[in-house]
């Protein structure tokens, strides 16, 4: 049977389990979900049995547990092995949402809910496109499946999970869909993510908030500081200005930048879809460089003192907050952490005191595109689309990527069915069905490709 004859045969189910996956509230940021998270892979677990794997487990980490799951059909025929993870954002601002995140609706053909693309919805393509070629005894190669809890909080356990389980996690080719495609009639594939180096400051003054009046003028202010110190990180042309930021960078070569301009990006939809009317970004570069090819720097948040109603006449007395920056292919994320902390203190004057920690970190990642893996994955979105998919540079992380690569040297395909409107993190997140349908389209093709 044709992948797309089963796909309309069991269509509803397919929907109906996601569904299943969506309603549990699996947010690795807040430990009051710890139920949550078991009951997430729980469900992933016998979803992967029902699917036809000889063997799942959940297994323990130093945090949230990864399930692992695997079917080896013959020792000598390559692995593929599919990473995705069953943790979703937070979903606040709840107020924000048309529809209860964790109760899915469908609407003009989406599905709505927290996860329904990043990346439960996703992942359970994978599932579904195994579920078919076991069932239709199509399967040619081994599959092993390892689904972590934590991507969305840095993946803080993976990479020594990945250490103690060198042999268990042995595989070819790491296939991954958790990233998006240009748009919904141009796929595409990710060859290149960004790292991150994400940190905490803390400027401290006075030992109490004083009042503005007796005090002000002659104390220093920690909000202006903060303030001032933020905006020494970068120039008038939005480069940042810590020494020695760009030195890893390996500069993209002209006829690189030309294939990666051959994705197709219109900058008035682009500001009308986020309600802007004009885009930033570093001097010299077109807005899919800035997002793909260079590192950025950003405030995630900022407070300190009085936000609440009214006037309240203070001197804080301290002042915070969360910056990260997203790093390109050999930046290094410890030593970025490293360069910021002594720039940023440099810039403090004497009678304020610097704080800065790391949250998280991850190495950016880039991939081949004359591999196997790449030429595979081209020609089962050619199939199915009836395009040549585009190879795009991503700015977003996963860095657990660059982790899988570093530890069991096994290379990852990003083969990505998301759009950039499905608001991933942000309320109402949504993924066509069109994409999702798509997706299980799409995937037993690559085994063929891959392993023929
Ligand atoms: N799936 C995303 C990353 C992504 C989305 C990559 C779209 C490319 C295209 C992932 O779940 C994510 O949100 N990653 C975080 C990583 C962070 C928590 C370390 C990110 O990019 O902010
Ligand atoms: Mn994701
Ligand atoms: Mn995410």
């Amino acid at each position: 049977m044709e992948i797309k004859e089963y796909i309309e045969l069991h269509q509803q189910r397919f929907l109906d389990e996601l569904c299943g996956l969506l309603r549990i509230p699996s947010v690795s940021a807040n430990p009051g979900h710890k139920k949550d998270m078991k009951a997430a892979a729980e469900f992933l677990k016998d979803r992967l049995m029902d699917a036809g794997v000889d063997h799942a487990e959940i297994m323990p980490t130093k945090g949230i547990p990864v399930l692992y799951a695997e079917k080896i059909i013959n020792t000598s025929l390559p692995t593929v092995m599919v990473y995705g993870h069953y943790d979703v954002q937070p979903a606040d601002p709840v107020e924000l949402w048309n529809s209860d995140p964790f109760e899915p609706v469908i609407k003009e053909n989406k599905i709505f809910g927290r996860g329904a693309d990043d990346d439960k919805g996703q992942l359970y393509m994978h599932v579904k496109a195994f579920e078919y070629l076991v069932k239709t005894n199509q399967l040619s190669c081994n599959v092993k499946f390892i689904i972590e809890g934590e991507e969305e909080i840095g993946s803080p356990s993976l990479k020594e999970f990945c250490k103690q389980h060198k042999e268990l996690l042995k595989s070819d080719i790491i296939l991954i869909s958790d990233t998006t495609m240009i748009a919904q009639d141009t796929p595409s594939i990710t060859v290149g993510l960004r790292g991150i180096s994400y940190l905490e400051v803390d400027v401290t003054g006075p030992n109490r908030d004083l009042h503005s009046g007796l005090y002000g003028g002659a104390v220093i202010n920690p909000v202006n500081v903060l303030t001032k110190m933020i905006a020494s990180l970068t120039d008038n042309n939005n480069s940042v200005l810590i020494p020695g930021f760009y030195d890893d960078i390996i500069l993209v070569d002209e006829e690189e930048r030309k294939q990666l301009s051959r994705a197709p990006f219109n900058s008035e939809t682009f500001k009308k879809s986020i309600d802007v009317d004009e885009i930033g970004g570093e001097k010299g570069y077109t807005t899919l460089e800035h997002i793909g090819l260079r590192p950025s720097l950003d405030v995630n948040g900022i407070w300190g003192g009085y936000t609440g109603e009214g006037a309240k006449t203070i001197i804080p007395s301290s002042a915070h907050a969360k910056i990260s920056m997203r790093l390109v292919p050999n930046q290094n994320s410890m030593n970025i952490d490293k360069i910021f902390t002594e720039y940023f203190k440099s810039l403090a004057p004497k009678g304020v005191k610097v704080n800065v920690r790391s949250l998280h970190g991850g190495e950016g990642y880039l991939a081949p595109l004359d591999s196997k893996a790449y030429h595979a994955a081209s020609k089962a979105l050619e199939k199915t689309f009836g395009k040549v998919p585009v190879p795009i540079r991503s700015g977003g992380s996963i860095p657990v990527v660059a982790d899988f690569e570093q530890v069991l040297g096994v290379k990852s395909i990003l083969m990505g069915f998301g759009l950039d409107s499905d608001a991933i993190h942000s309320p109402n997140e949504n993924f066509p069905l069109y994409n999702f349908y798509k997706g299980i389209e799409t995937i037993p093709w690559f085994y063929k490709y891959f392993t023929a």
